[in-house]
């Protein structure tokens, strides 16, 4: 929320009926970018991930490894966390739904919607797609190519009759549209936004919100013959993870309402649509913003297990190198759009942007500094018209990345950062410091100086994405760790600081036949 100093972000919690894929690592890397650069913003923030342990799927998938429910999720759930780890990310909480702790925030919640009148008793009768854990209406569906009905996601559905209690999600279809109307910035992106819109327009039917015929949930309140719906369940861990039921409890008066929910596309419609209900049907204040974001395919083919074409983070990680990942997956695509991941795409950003754009700025100007001016940060005289375009330059790159993030538009970002290397290189070339070693010392210290500087910002504001290279550039330059967030943006380098000897950071592509001979 505006205004206020705490900034709370979400990422979805991750069924445990499968390893981690790209699509999770995609989801998290994008919240871990914006959590870290808030930090440096001086935010406090709190970074939330997690697992959906419960639901028919993991259930199914805990049987068919012929082991418990809950050891199967344990073993899963590990992987996330590994994933998290391997990933660099920063999270400040990782959450099972399995704990106590949600077990108790969701009972709450249920309990208030009762209580407010919001959930009745019924039966149910419909399509019921366990892939997909959702409910379809018989116009939703198509024959799929063995004749058996799907899901628009392509899931099969099974026909379902059960008791059931249900949500009164039709009485809240005009306070959602009013809800939309009052808060813009809720959905985004905009066409996200229209979809959702005329969803809810086309009216809505009560949602069921409870299971009869398996048990691996969360118990209703008072009825044991029930669970809850698992969608129920999953996302109110947003608000377990700061203290929900206890409303008066300190992370619960700073973090809520989150401020971001970044989901993929295919998950917009409970985000945007059942949980803003719930939350207002229980007095709840809601989030500020559900970001939708789009789908990676694989060289141009849709990822599915089926296909055995599913990406597996750590491999690519591996094969390229962790930061390498991280930007190429937020520079590649714009922030929202589906995108494709291929090998030469991302071997040319690894080597293009980075190798060549920044890795060669950064390496040559230190190794410049290091050779020629004793190791030191030289000191700068007055500087040039064109030293001083350079450095305004790099000064305005904050204000402007910072309006990207808030908008999560990272391939804007890097954009916007990727124009001040570019004119950084193009300043180097026509500087021509080399040149000036034999004709003007003095110049030459001002003009590496000047890059020295410029890279130190750029090195700031590329951490979040690449922090583990970012702060070896940093290390290079020598800038204390209290230096080491925006505020000091603008706190010029200090000459004189002896620098340790440079060394690339940014590697080229080496294929694996080509390392091994090497
Ligand atoms: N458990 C629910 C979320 C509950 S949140 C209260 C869920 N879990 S999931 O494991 O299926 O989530 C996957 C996340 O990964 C979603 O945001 C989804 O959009 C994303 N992706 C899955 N495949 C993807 C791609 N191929 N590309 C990008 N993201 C994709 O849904």
């Amino acid at each position: 929320m505006s205004g206020r100093n705490s900034y709370y972000i979400t990422t979805p919690i991750y069924y445990v009926n499968d390893k981690p894929h790209i699509g999770h690592a995609y989801t998290t890397l994008a919240c871990d970018v914006l959590a870290r650069f808030k930090r440096m913003d001086g935010f406090d923030v709190h970074f939330l991930t997690g697992t959906d342990e419960h639901g028919q799927k993991v259930e199914k998938a805990a049987e068919k490894a012929g082991v418990a429910p809950i050891e199967f999720t344990n073993a899963v759930s590990q992987n996330f966390r590994d994933l998290a780890a391997r990933m660099n990310y920063s999270n400040d909480d990782f959450i099972r739904t399995t704990e106590e702790r949600h077990k108790k925030a969701t009972q709450a919640l249920w309990n208030k919607l009762v209580e407010k009148g919001d959930i009745y008793l019924g039966a149910y009768e419909g399509w019921y797609a366990v892939r997909d854990e959702a409910f379809y209406t018989e116009t939703e569906l198509t024959k799929g190519p063995d004749g058996k009905l799907i899901a628009p996601s392509g899931a099969e559905v099974d026909w379902v009759e059960e008791p059931s209690y249900f949500f009164r999600l039709s009485a809240w279809q005009d306070r959602l549209l009013q809800f939309y109307e009052d808060n813009p910035g809720f959905i985004k992106p905009e066409s996200r936004r229209n979809e959702v819109i005329s969803f809810v327009k086309g009216g809505l039917k009560d949602l069921s919100v409870s299971r009869t015929t398996f048990k691996w949930g969360v118990p209703v309140p008072n009825d044991d013959d029930h669970i809850m719906y698992v969608w129920l369940d999953a996302l109110t861990n947003y608000l377990t993870a700061v203290g929900y039921p206890d409303q008066e409890c300190e992370s619960f008066k700073k973090f809520w309402p989150a401020d971001l929910h970044m989901v993929g596309k295919d998950i917009l419609r409970f985000h945007a649509v059942y949980w803003p209900a719930f939350l207002m049907a229980a007095d709840l204040p809601v989030t500020g913003r559900v970001f939708a974001h789009g789908w990676w395919t694989n060289e141009g083919q849709k990822i599915s297990k089926s296909v055995g074409n599913v990406i597996d983070p750590l491999q690519l990680v591996d094969e390229y190198g962790l930061d390498q990942v991280r930007y190429f997956l937020l520079r590649e695509v714009p922030f929202g759009n589906d995108g494709d991941f291929s090998h030469n795409a991302m071997v040319s950003r690894m080597n293009n942007d980075l190798a060549n754009d920044i890795g060669n700025l950064c390496q040559r100007v230190l190794s410049m500094v290091y050779k020629n001016c004793d190791k030191r940060i030289p000191e700068p005289g007055t500087f040039t018209e064109e030293d001083q375009a350079l450095l305004d330059a790099a000064k305005a790159m904050l204000p402007t990345v910072r309006g990207h993030m808030d908008n999560q538009a990272f391939h804007r970002a890097l954009e916007c950062i990727w124009a001040v290397i570019s004119d950084a290189n193009r300043y180097v070339d026509a500087q021509a410091p080399w040149a000036l070693r034999k004709t003007d010392f003095a110049r030459m210290e001002t003009v590496l100086y000047v890059l020295a500087d410029t890279i130190r910002r750029l090195a700031l504001i590329c951490l979040p994405v690449m922090p583990e290279s970012c702060s070896k550039m940093l290390d290079l330059l020598q800038i204390p760790e209290d230096d080491r967030s925006f505020e000091s943006m603008d706190k010029a380098l200090a000459s004189n600081t002896e620098l340790t000897k440079p060394a690339g950071i940014f590697p080229r592509f080496v294929a694996p036949e080509e390392g091994e001979g090497a």
